[in-house]
Parts: C-alpha cells; structure tokens; sequence
C-alpha cells in the first residue's frame, strides 16, 4: 500500500466530518472515494495532505507516518493535490501554468542563472505539451487562464499536478 489511513478523525465544533476512517491505496492503482455533498471527501484530502490536522488517527504512506506534516514537506516526500476549486494564475496562459507547477530545476538564483536551466526548461515545454495532449486541451496551450470553461479549469488543475514527478496523485473531485 502506498497510503494508508488508521482511525483518521476530523472534528469541526460539535460536527464530526471525519469519523475514524481506515482507507487504503494500493500503489499503481487508481482508488475512488464516494459519497454525497458533505460527506467529509474534501475534509479527507484536506487531512492526508496537510491542509488540516487530525484530531485522531494516522496517515502511513509508503510505510512512515505521516500525519499532520505540513504540505510542504508532503510534496517533497511525493505527494500532490488538487484542489475542488481550481486556482489556476488567470493572467498566465494554460502553458504557463503547467511550466510554474513544476518544482524549478535551477531553484534559487544561483541556479536559474546556470546554462543547465536552460536544457531543463525545454524539457519542461516539452513534458507540459505531452500531458496536454494527454488532456485533450493541446489548441489552448496559449490561452489565457481567465477564458477557459469550468471543465478546462479542470484540466489545467490536474496538468499542473502530473507536471510534478510525484507518486501519489490526490484529486478532489476529478470528474467534475
Ligand atoms: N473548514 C471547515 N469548517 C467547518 N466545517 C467544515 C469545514 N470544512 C468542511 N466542513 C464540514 O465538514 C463536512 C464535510 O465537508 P466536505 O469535506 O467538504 O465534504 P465533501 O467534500 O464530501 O462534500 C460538512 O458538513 C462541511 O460543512
Ligand atoms: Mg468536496
């Protein structure tokens, strides 16, 4: 298993969004979580990846615990999200956006300004355009963020997550 979740809770006031749920992942598979409006996905999500903490429980993933570390340090690890609300950057073409999601090879300026951020970049151009195609928005590549529909937001979103060399991939509301 690639993640696992032992007796998560998520208390808000009185209300328990989250009521010691056990959920496993197995790695290479694709794992759906259902349920109705307010059923506590989000606030699931929101737990596993360090958006809030637990009031109870764990989170294993790939065998280390590890529950309540700040998203930061989970993307890191190899976690990505994505979001129910898509952010994308509105005045950033939908390329733009894929190219800002992936972790900058030449971080800091020391390394930006190396000649190998250059050979870095067009493999990132290149990366972005294969997962667009993959999408099926290759023709919005230069559009503007702020003139997608809601279902190309949508798009967008889980592009920028495949842009980064993660393992784990959690998608609220993907199909939406
Ligand atoms: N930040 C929050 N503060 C208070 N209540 C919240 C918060 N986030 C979610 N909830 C409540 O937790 C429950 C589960 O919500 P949510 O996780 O968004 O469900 P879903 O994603 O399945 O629609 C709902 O009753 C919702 O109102
Ligand atoms: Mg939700």
């Amino acid at each position: 298993m690639i993640l696992r979740t032992f007796s998560l809770s998520k208390f808000f006031d009185g209300l328990k969004a989250l009521d010691r749920v056990n959920i496993e992942v197995e790695e290479g598979k694709i794992t759906l979580v259902i349920g109705p409006n307010g059923s506590g996905k989000t606030t699931l999500i929101n737990v596993i990846t360090g958006f809030y903490k637990a009031d109870e429980g764990k989170v294993e993933y790939k065998g280390e615990d590890i529950t309540n570390k700040p998203p930061h340090e989970l993307y890191r690890r190899g976690i990505v999200r994505t979001f129910q609300i898509p952010k994308p950057l509105k005045k950033l073409t939908v390329l733009e956006n894929l190219l800002i999601a992936r972790e900058n090879p030449g971080e800091g300026i020391v390394g930006a300004l190396t000649k190998a951020y250059i050979p870095k970049e067009k493999e990132s151009v290149m990366k972005a355009f294969e997962i667009l195609e993959f999408l099926g928005i290759e023709h919005l590549w230069d559009e503007e963020a702020q003139n997608l529909s809601g279902g190309q937001l949508r798009l967008v979103e889980i592009g920028r997550a495949l842009m980064s060399d993660a393992d784990l991939f959690v998608m609220d509301e993907p199909l939406a």
